[in-house]
């Protein structure tokens, strides 16, 4: 395991009551763009889940919902905060999944944490675990930028950010075979404001 990742999922296991209080409200509205493509009972994989809310649990209300995160703490908050979902303690650079497991795929907040050589590597697993057609709805970076805070949320907790430009991530989407069909920058409870991409898996 590479030092930031260490530092992201240790990070997460100490401060997930603190992020939890932060994002105990409604999911961002951009969540509409995917789950309005999706049918019910479709097979979404939330990828780096966290504590479940706002985002999971109202993806398990609708659909055949699973959370993936490596951290244990998050994890656990989750299975408290959430009611229908399977939680899966992974990795998102190589997710423990076959093929074509899910027709959605949305990661909020949750890319922008791993660095940014390995972004790549994400978006082809996203690929490969989704049906050819299916939607990923992703927290990007707008300018590229790697670095950390050593008091995230005034927590004395260290937490890292890794992510290309806009313009890497859309030239690694179009390189895996997924079409950007949407862009939108979201104000988050954190007081940061980020973009989020909307894409559909096109592999022919
Ligand atoms: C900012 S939190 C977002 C949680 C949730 N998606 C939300 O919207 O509130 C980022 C989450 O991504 C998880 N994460 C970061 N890198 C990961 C990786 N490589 N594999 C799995 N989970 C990861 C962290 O443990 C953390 O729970």
């Amino acid at each position: 395991m590479t030092e930031q990742r260490r530092t992201v999922r240790d990070g997460y296991d100490s401060l997930a009551e603190e992020y939890f209080d932060r994002r105990n409200d409604d999911p961002e509205w951009v969540l509409t763009e995917l789950t309005d493509r999706l049918d019910p009972r479709d097979r979404v994989l939330d990828a780096g889940c966290g504590q479940g809310v706002p985002v999971m649990n109202t993806l398990a209300s609708e659909f055949d919902t699973v959370g993936l995160d490596f951290s244990a703490s998050q994890l656990r908050l989750a299975r408290t905060n959430v009611r229908g979902a399977t939680l899966v303690q992974g990795d998102m650079t190589a997710l423990p999944f076959v093929r074509d497991s899910f027709d959605g795929i949305c990661a909020f907040y949750s890319l922008i944490h791993i660095p940014v050589d390995e972004h790549e590597q994400v978006i082809s697993e996203f690929a490969r675990v989704l049906s050819p057609r299916g939607y990923l709805l992703a927290t990007v970076g707008g300018d590229a930028w790697e670095g950390s805070n050593p008091d995230w949320l005034d927590t004395g907790v260290e937490m890292q950010w890794s992510f290309p430009s806009i313009e890497e991530t859309y030239e690694m989407l179009d390189r895996v075979g997924f079409e950007v069909v949407g862009e939108f920058v979201v104000d988050d409870e954190i007081g940061s404001e980020f973009p989020f991409v909307l894409a559909q898996y096109d592999p022919s």
